[in-house]
């Protein structure tokens, strides 16, 4: 992100994920070295995938899954791999880069999976905090470009961009920041295979507060 945002009042950071709630990240602006976009790269290869197709809010989606961590109950590691992912996105100087927009290095990786979506895939309009109220922000790491479709679409309601809809298309070793209040979705896939690493940032360390039912009754946007 070379444009600098309003800082936010209540933290000193420089994005205010409230102002502009989606962000694009350069390679040379993230703090992962070569090896260890390599080693993500082959974590992701070697993991094993689900073929996911209803979100947690009743949304439609399809796309194949492989989970490291999850906070259904409270934050817990799910497979072997957990632990290598982790070492290298909630390493210090991630957390460096990550008090960037959410103001704190003291961060719960509260979720975190691979997305993998091949021709016919997709991920319907869903909020992240449709899971947990606790998600903060999403940092999604992609690792492949050779697709067409797939775009990052969201309908921005904060700041000045009232209800637009945003599309984005970030390269391979690149990541999109984006606020977890805010509704998105994954277009279709034509060609190819987008694969992505999605961290689910919070500042809570507590259980869940979200019941799989309550979210079902409280819908807080409407689809379209
Ligand atoms: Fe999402």
């Amino acid at each position: 992100m070379k444009q600098k945002t309003r800082a936010s009042s209540r933290y000193d950071n420089k994005y205010d994920l409230e102002q502009q709630a989606t962000l694009l990240f350069e390679e040379d602006e993230i703090p992962l070295s070569p090896q260890e976009w390599q080693q993500l790269g082959e974590l992701l290869e070697k993991s094993e995938y689900d073929h996911i197709i209803g979100g947690d809010a009743n949304e439609r989606h399809s796309v194949w899954v492989s989970r490291y961590f999850n906070d259904v109950d409270s934050p817990e590691a799910l497979n072997v791999l957990s632990s290598d992912i982790e070492a290298i996105v909630m390493s210090p100087k991630m957390r460096g880069f990550y008090q960037q927009f959410t103001g704190t290095k003291k961060l719960c990786l509260r979720r975190c999976q691979a997305n993998r979506l091949q021709k016919g895939d997709f991920i319907g309009e869903h909020k992240d905090q449709d899971s947990s109220p606790d998600y903060f922000a999403t940092i999604v790491f992609h690792f492949s470009e050779n697709y067409s479709g797939g775009y990052f679409q969201t309908s921005d309601s904060t700041g000045a961009n009232s209800q637009q809809l945003q599309r984005y298309k970030p390269r391979a070793r690149m990541a999109l920041v984006n606020n977890c209040s805010v509704p998105h979705q994954v277009t279709t896939i034509e060609q190819g295979e987008r694969l992505t690493l999605a961290c689910f940032l919070s500042t809570s360390f507590s259980n869940n507060k979200t019941l799989p039912a309550a979210f079902k009754i409280n819908r807080h946007h409407d689809k379209t």
